[in-house]
């Protein structure tokens, strides 16, 4: 493909189809459309063809774009032709801060800021490493366990469900069909798993309102009940499910694709075991190195705009390859991005996305990575993988980057 030259049909052409099979190879194929520029137009898995961000500082520029917008209306018929309902409340990731433009999203947004400070989330580290030992426990017999289904899928989803104040139940073990279902493009099965946590929380907000605890959804509703007309009913339970869709599989998958980095380079977690006072900066090398969130959400284009070279119409959609962009910033993490280097100075990444929508929950996935993947090294010096590492399947969702399930082994105490 000749980059930046040719008839405007050209260059609207897509350069490629995020498959699944794209996933299992996906930060290798980003680097290739990379070196041939920073904006590419790509068609998703759904059928929906879009403008998709390689490179960081483009990056950088797209997500604080003035004419980069979550106001879907300009582009509702390209979204209409391949059943595109992500962004209705009620179903999907519908009526919440990350859905919304400003003035809805600085208000939502704010509600909600101040029970994820990094001083309240510092409160949180005991009972986070708690559940972390209590299901390491579970694992020591074992000797050999898919670690998604063992550790990393439950961590997360538990700590989530304990903040917003979600009891303990058989429905928590649902809530990962649940979420993962409510990304990406939604078949049938799908919207009626996204339905079904709408339609838990929705009861959970109602129990909540007579019996309150102390939590954030029961915070939420006082919040409702004080002040008239700050938060609707369809906004309430559109930030519960926002919280526990972007709390859960990015985590998940964060601690997930960081143990896989560190089987195939065994030496930096014997680095990580020896010298446990690297783990903070660890783990921004490892939100660098594979962050969980291969693609941000959409950007629909309110205005035409050039960026990376390529012209953008009203209407377009525009995403962000955040895993691309951040291996794309060597000169400030001092080059080879394609390894971890948990000594390396200050990673520079945009795992967590840039601008005001800039995740919520860093300070929250930073304490669970801080905490899960030293508890991990720590407890099983000889933890290892127990299938092949290139014939893991990965998650077919174009926005999210992790494996469906990591066997591993380790000698049993
Ligand atoms: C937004 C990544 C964990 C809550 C975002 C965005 C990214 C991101 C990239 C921006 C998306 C965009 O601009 O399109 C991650 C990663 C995580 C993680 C990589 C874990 C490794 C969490 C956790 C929570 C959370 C634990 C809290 C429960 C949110 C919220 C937003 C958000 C509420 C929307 C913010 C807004 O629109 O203003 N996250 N996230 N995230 N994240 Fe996270």
């Amino acid at each position: 493909m000749s980059y930046g030259s040719g008839t405007e049909v050209d260059q609207r052409r897509p350069a490629l189809t995020i498959t699944p099979e794209f996933k299992a190879d996906s930060l290798r194929r980003y680097a290739e459309l990379r070196a041939q520029g920073p904006v590419h137009r790509v068609r998703f898995g759904s059928g929906l063809e879009a403008w998709v961000v390689v490179s960081y500082e483009e990056a950088r520029i797209a997500l604080t774009h003035p004419a980069l917008l979550k106001d879907s209306t300009p582009a509702e018929k390209a979204l209409a032709a391949v059943g595109f309902i992500m962004n209705k409340p009620g179903v999907g990731l519908g009526g919440n801060m990350l859905e919304s433009d400003p003035p809805t999203h600085t208000r939502l947004r704010r509600l909600v800021a101040g029970a994820f400070s990094p001083r309240r989330i510092q409160q949180l580290g005991p009972r986070i490493q708690q559940i972390t030992d209590d299901l390491l426990d579970a694992m020591a017999p074992q000797g050999e366990v898919d670690l998604v289904e063992a550790f990393t899928g439950p961590l997360p989803i538990t700590v989530i469900c304990e903040l917003l104040g979600v009891p303990e139940g058989p429905e928590r073990r649902d809530f990962r069909s649940w979420t993962s279902a409510t990304l990406g493009r939604l078949s049938d099965e799908q919207r009626a798993a996204a339905l079904k946590l709408n339609q838990y929380l929705a009861a959970l907000i109602e129990h909540k309102r007579s019996e309150p605890g102390d939590d954030l959804l029961s915070a939420l509703i006082a919040v409702q009940n004080q002040e008239d007309g700050q938060l609707t009913q369809a906004e309430l339970l559109g930030t519960a499910v926002l919280l526990v869709v972007a709390g859960h599989d990015t985590t998940v998958n964060l601690l997930a694709n960081t143990m896989i980095g560190l089987f195939r380079q065994p030496e930096q977690a014997d680095l990580l075991r020896g010298r446990p006072e690297l783990m903070a900066t660890a783990v921004e090398e490892f939100l660098r190195y594979d962050s969980s969130v291969e693609l941000s959400t959409n950007r629909y284009v309110a205005e035409d705009l050039e960026l990376g070279g390529r012209q953008i119409r009203r209407g377009d959609v525009v995403a962000v390859a955040l895993g691309s962009a951040s291996r794309d910033a060597p000169q400030q993490n001092g080059g080879e991005p394609d390894v971890i280097d948990v000594e390396r100075a200050a990673a520079r990444h945009i795992a967590f996305g840039h601008g005001i929508h800039h995740c919520l929950g860093a300070p929250l996935a930073r304490l669970e990575a801080f905490i899960a993947i030293g508890s991990l090294l720590r407890r099983f010096p000889d933890l290892r993988p127990a299938a092949d590492l290139p014939g893991l399947s990965w998650t077919p969702t174009g926005m999210m980057r992790g494996p469906l399930s990591l066997p591993v082994r380790f000698t049993p105490t």
